[in-house]
């Protein structure tokens, strides 16, 4: 049997590290009781592993890793992006070399046939496999293994944000385009849930808008809105799933910040109530800080919505770490205050990556980078983007 190296438009790897890896491999082989058979394993770039996924997948973007099934003497090839797996490891804070076994781990496993992609305990079959090999074959074995353990948690969902279709057309007052058939198209391309938010100035979303949509989407429906005594009224008429109650100044170009509940517990503890005799799940949207989700416990919200706006405009990468370590305390916190947590604002196709690995976060909010896409490419495949990226983020 013989294991094939291939380094492709990139700098081999040193010879030392690629000759433990082939006995890695070959470890591989043996815990899995399979036969041993030819294997090859390209290593190239990302430029390089878009052209095969294009090619062969018809994904016209870069991925970490591909495997290829060859015949009954030859198992197939592994092509892994190096470039991506550095990329990758650094930022889950993993050690290269294990990162990099781990994704040729991932690839062998295709090989044989797990496929994550495919059935409904698939993904749990292969990860488990994938620990297996892991607790076995890892130089550094808790970072490494924590984070595959992470990805046991359920993937995290998608709520998509539709308002910024209705600032379209706002923009000339006509009647379209319509709100209602991105919502429908949202759907489509796999999101969990539509959200809209009726403004009190009614700058994009209206209630006709609402209405239609809570009849037409098949998922959840989440209104958005301020503390209002019509809207309340408005809310209990619609019934959504669930509305989220954010703060809202008139001259605001976007909500800029979480609730302030210093002082208003009773005030929000009523609304939560009156929603909830309706049926009406209440989140609260929250800036990051542990004693906003402390009095937001008082309130008998069962929902919170992490603010990740400051992470999404941090100007630095020392900021943008320090914020998104604010999450992740966050969301700890949330969850074992026994809140369900989800997170949004400012979430975009270049920053959602390490958000979305925060296992404790099981839903996100966006909205306008997808409708920001959704004129380049549609709707559906806007959405299935941002989708894939947050699935591949928990793995
Ligand atoms: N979550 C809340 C509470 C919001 O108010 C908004 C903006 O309406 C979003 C999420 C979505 O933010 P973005 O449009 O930046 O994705």
């Amino acid at each position: 049997m013989s294991i094939n190296f291939q380094f492709l438009n990139i700098t081999p790897l040193a010879e030392e590290f690629s000759q433990t890896l082939k006995k890695k491999i070959q470890r591989i082989f043996k815990i899995l009781h399979r036969k041993r058979k030819d294997l090859t394993l390209v290593f190239t770039n990302d430029k390089h592993i878009q052209v095969y996924n294009r090619i062969y997948l018809n994904r016209d973007y870069p991925t970490n890793v591909l495997s290829f099934g060859g015949n009954h003497n030859y198992l197939g090839d592994v092509i892994i992006s190096v470039e991506r797996a550095r990329e990758e490891a650094e930022q889950y804070k993993l050690p290269f070399e294990d990162y990099l076994l781990a994704l040729i781990v991932h690839g062998i496993l295709h090989l044989y046939n797990y496929d994550h992609e495919k059935g409904l305990y698939a993904p749990w079959l292969m990860l488990k496999k994938e620990i297996e090999l892991m607790e076995e074959l890892a130089e550094n074995k808790e970072p490494i293994l924590n984070f595959l353990k992470r990805r046991e948690y359920m993937p995290a969902k998608l709520a998509v944000n539709v308002d910024h279709v209705a600032t379209v057309r706002e923009a000339r007052k006509t009647y379209y385009p319509d709100p209602v058939h991105a919502a429908v198209l949202a759907e489509l391309g796999g999101a969990d849930g539509i959200v809209v938010h009726l403004r009190l100035d009614r700058r994009h979303i209206k209630e006709r808008d609402v209405e239609i949509i809570r009849e037409v989407v098949k998922k959840k429906l989440i209104l958005e809105m301020a503390i209002d005594k019509s809207l309340i009224e408005f809310a209990k008429r619609i019934k959504p799933y669930q509305v989220t109650l954010v703060p809202e100044r008139v001259e605001e170009i976007t909500t800029e910040g979480g609730m302030e509940l210093e002082g208003r517990v009773s005030e929000v503890k009523k609304v939560v109530k009156e929603l909830n005799q309706t049926n009406i799940k209440v989140s609260l949207f929250l800036n990051p800080e542990l004693k906003d989700l402390e009095l937001a416990k008082k309130t008998g919200a069962q929902i919170v919505e992490l603010h990740t706006g400051m992470y999404a405009e941090a100007k630095t990468e020392e900021e943008r770490l320090k914020e998104l370590e604010r999450l992740e305390r966050a969301a700890h916190k949330a969850k074992e205050l026994g809140f369900i947590v989800h997170a949004g604002h400012g979430l975009n196709y270049d920053n959602i990556g390490p958000v979305a690995a925060i296992p404790e976060i099981e839903e996100f909010s966006i909205g306008h980078s997808i409708v920001g896409r959704a004129i380049m490419v549609g709707m559906k495949e806007a959405v299935r983007e941002m989708k894939e990226l947050i699935l591949r983020a928990r793995g």
